[in-house]
């Protein structure tokens, strides 16, 4: 079942989208549907947001005012800088205008009139793929003013990040859309209330907005009998690693992990036993091979063993990864991209990092496996935003999941080094 990435030639062409019914959708419920009835439909459908965190889309649809004297905004949030996440690019290589019918569907649902794009800058190809099919749209009469002769105006504007993982946090991405640094706010307020230029914001992944063109063609009931009803739909796996087929495969919520590596990804290189997989972007807690052989790809399983899916970007590492160091080069990206702002997250990822490096140095001592888990904790849900929990959860996951790896190489490479010295190495 393909939702999103259908096996259509050339569905990113206009005209070939249109002759397969695409913008259809929104001709009709533009005619037949009110603003309500979208909202309504979305709820029903327990569609859940795609960015990472699951949040219902319905419902957070619903916390927008209905009646107010401000302007209102819709974020699609393409920004997809989490290492092992590289799904978004795909929908606007291959099926851009259902993305954008979905944008529509949704301003319509909320009474938006803007909707702003956020793409990382290093997607150049994608923002320009992005930027030919808007342009094409604009021209039919999908977007802008009176869109196919209604009351309802919708202008979509690209604004290309700068190339920082906090932007895709959603108040660094508003500030960094008001041309400010890229923080994140305090919530509350939160976004529905006082978002862009303090006007009732929402945001929404990119694969989240593709999915509304159709549940609305399709209904609810048709979207809750995809894959597990709790965590309905597809998902769009970015599968990397020690597989022989890396990719992005679209399959149904709750497909075996096991199924996805054997079946879709041609099982792993040279034969090789699997270690360690991360399910959703680097930030989710991995999975042993153990959990891995029996696990299914949804919201609940992973939840009920520690982990999440996030983003569905599942990294699968083999027998003769070594652990420490993977965990070292992740801490190494969560420092360097700490916004800075919250004291745990600036220092504590610092810390992680430096840690991790001198137990791959041969300098670590078994007391450090304490620490890392420490200093996780102190950063875990002590933050602004997320990135702290993104930076802490992975460290504090793999040291408890992979200790005996860390304990190898402490005791086959520590060098007894004074005190003073390695507390020195940490600065
Ligand atoms: C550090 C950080 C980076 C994030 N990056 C992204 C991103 O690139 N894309 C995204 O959709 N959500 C990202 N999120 C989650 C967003 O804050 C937000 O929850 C999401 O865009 C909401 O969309 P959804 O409800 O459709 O999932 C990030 C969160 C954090 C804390």
């Amino acid at each position: 079942m393909k939702i999103i990435l259908k096996d259509i030639p050339d569905l990113q062409k206009l005209d070939i989208y249109e002759s397969n019914g695409g913008y259809s959708t929104l001709k009709k419920a533009l005619k037949d549907m009110s603003p309500d009835d979208i909202i309504n439909e979305v709820k029903a459908s327990n569609l859940r947001g795609r960015g990472g965190a699951c949040f219902p889309t319905g419902l957070k649809w619903t916390f927008m005012p209905k009646v107010t004297e401000k302007p209102k905004y819709l974020c699609c949030n393409g920004d997809e800088s989490e290492p092992g996440s590289f799904k978004d690019r795909e929908i606007f290589e291959k099926n851009p205008h259902q993305f954008i019918e979905g944008t529509l569907l949704s301003c319509y649902a909320m009474g938006i009139k803007t909707a702003y794009v956020y793409i990382r800058g290093e997607y150049y190809k994608w923002i320009n793929l992005l930027q030919k099919a808007i342009d094409d749209a604009y021209k039919k009469g999908y977007i802008g003013k009176n869109i196919l002769g209604t009351n309802f105006s919708t202008d979509i504007y690209i604004h290309r990040g700068a190339g920082a993982y906090i932007c895709g946090e959603e108040s660094a991405l508003m500030n960094s859309i008001e041309g400010k640094r890229g923080y994140p706010r305090v919530k509350p307020p939160f976004p529905a209330t006082y978002g862009l230029w303090g006007n009732p914001t929402t945001i929404n992944n990119i694969e989240t907005l593709a999915n509304i063109p159709e549940i609305i063609k399709n209904g609810h009931e048709w979207f809750l009998k995809i894959g597990e009803p709790k965590h309905p739909g597809t998902l769009l796996f970015g599968v990397s690693g020690h597989i022989n087929k890396p990719g992005v495969y679209e399959l149904e919520t709750g497909t075996p992990l096991m199924t996805i590596i054997n079946d879709y990804c041609g099982g792993m290189i040279d034969g090789k036993e699997i270690k360690m997989v991360i399910p959703g972007g680097s930030s989710m807690p991995p999975l042993t091979k153990e959990e891995a052989l029996t696990i299914k790809m949804d919201d609940a399983s992973l939840k009920a063993i520690g982990s999440a899916i996030g983003t569905a970007g599942v990294i699968v590492m083999n027998e003769d990864t070594d652990i420490v160091k993977v965990l070292e080069r992740i801490s190494q990206f969560y420092y360097h991209e700490s916004c800075g702002q919250c004291t745990p997250c600036r220092e504590g990822t610092g810390w992680l990092m430096r840690i991790l490096k001198r137990i791959n140095n041969g300098e670590g001592r078994i007391e450090d496996l304490d620490l890392l888990t420490d200093v996780s904790q102190n950063i875990e849900g002590n933050t602004i935003c997320a990135l702290g929990d993104a930076a802490a959860w992975p460290v504090k996951w793999t040291v408890k999941k992979f200790r005996d790896e860390f304990e190898k190489k402490i005791k086959k490479e520590s060098v007894s080094l004074p005190v003073k010295n390695k507390v020195h190495s940490l600065r």
